[in-house]
């Protein structure tokens, strides 16, 4: 078989502990090379893992690449994803997937333009404990869902990038802080996990305690507090933070009609079923790694990589198709209005 021959562009932190060894053990890519405004990090990286290092992105986009890993910083998504798109290539972008409503639905129609698989690298969809828990829901192990708690809250990205001054802090280069570095993740899982969307959101972003090295607050929120509901009058509460300085809290519960699930709460149970007559079943499909764990060099295959590459082999749609990342994107759009408009904001089907 053919091997997909893969590219990828920005060789920082997520590149090289999740795209690049993801792809490294997939039997059926071949890197042909990667790209950085930086070019030592793209050396290094091609050093380590095979292919060429770009000297700029329009020798990435004349190579033999037919699919490539948007790793940029933020703003830099949506033009890199576009320009991609129409040379042909194939794109996994990360989260979040950009940083106007317009540029989403740019990346979304160039993609159906051009024929081409445009996924978004919105990983907690295939956490083991998360796909299990969603086939309870399915199956009616908690009976109707009412009501849920999700919350994704660590110390900063400062931890993540190993710098005190990181660009995640700057709003002219992130466009948001927590909320789109955590919040995009949280109410996508809720997304997958209720199989259906997020129909208002009341939001409060705030930026209460995290501050540059020279004392000023940072420019972006580093916490969130929002309550969400649903078209089927689900409601819940997500909580985002950049200032939690203990444990990492990566935990959500959904509370229904026959039961609970509570998935990432318990350190010894990924997954745990409370039902309503009293039975408790503890389960422990995988174990979540942290930031922290991911910088001591612990991986663990997210399956997005293995999603990716499956898509476009196969042909078939997948569950982080851009067309379905993108009501995640609509919900912090309409955190961001409501909190600097104070009221709720209703969010609309396309
Ligand atoms: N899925 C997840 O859970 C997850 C986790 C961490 C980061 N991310 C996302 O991945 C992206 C990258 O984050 P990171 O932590 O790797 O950041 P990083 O700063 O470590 O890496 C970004 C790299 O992109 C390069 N770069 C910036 N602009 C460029 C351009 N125009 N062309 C080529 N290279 C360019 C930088 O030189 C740097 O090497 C962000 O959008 C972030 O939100 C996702």
């Amino acid at each position: 078989m053919q091997k997909l021959k893969v590219a990828i562009i920005g060789c920082g932190k997520i590149a090289s502990l999740r795209h690049a060894p993801e792809y490294q053990m997939n039997p059926n890519v071949e890197i042909v090379g990667f790209y950085d405004v930086d070019c030592t990090r793209a050396k290094s990286l091609s050093e380590y893992f095979g292919g060429q290092a770009f000297s700029s992105l329009s020798d990435l986009i004349a190579s033999d690449a037919e699919a490539v890993s948007v790793c940029t910083a933020n703003i830099h998504h949506a033009q890199n994803t576009i320009q991609l798109l129409k040379a042909g290539k194939h794109v996994l972008c990360e989260k979040p997937m950009a940083v106007t409503p317009h540029e989403c639905e740019e990346m979304v129609l160039e993609a159906k333009k051009c024929g081409k698989h445009l996924l978004i690298g919105l990983n907690q969809r295939f956490s083991a404990a998360h796909t299990q828990a969603r086939e309870m829901i399915v199956r009616g192990d908690i009976g109707k869902a009412l009501s849920f708690h999700t919350c994704f809250a660590h110390p900063g990205p400062e931890i993540w990038t190993g710098m005190n001054n990181t660009w995640f802090f700057d709003k002219h280069i992130a466009a948001f802080g927590a909320m789109a570095d955590l919040g995009v993740h949280k109410v996508d899982l809720i997304h997958y996990l209720l199989g259906e969307h997020i129909s208002s959101v009341t939001a409060q972003l705030r930026t209460i305690d995290k501050k540059l090295p020279t004392g000023e607050l940072i420019s972006v929120d580093d916490n969130g507090m929002c309550i969400l509901e649903t078209p089927s009058g689900v409601i819940g509460q997500l909580h985002v933070s950049w200032t939690n300085y203990g444990q990492e809290d990566n935990s959500t519960t959904i509370y229904g009609t026959e039961g609970v699930i509570k998935l990432y709460a318990d350190p010894d149970h990924s997954l745990v079923l409370e039902k309503k007559d009293g039975t408790v079943i503890k389960e422990n499909p995988d174990h979540q790694l942290t930031n922290e764990d991911q910088l001591a060099g612990k991986l663990q295959n997210t399956g997005v990589i293995d999603e990716f590459v499956s898509a476009i082999l196969d042909n078939r749609p997948s569950r982080l198709d851009a067309s379905e990342s993108i009501h995640a994107m609509r919900d912090l759009f309409a955190s961001a209005q409501s909190s600097d408009f104070g009221k709720k904001i209703h969010i609309y089907e396309e």
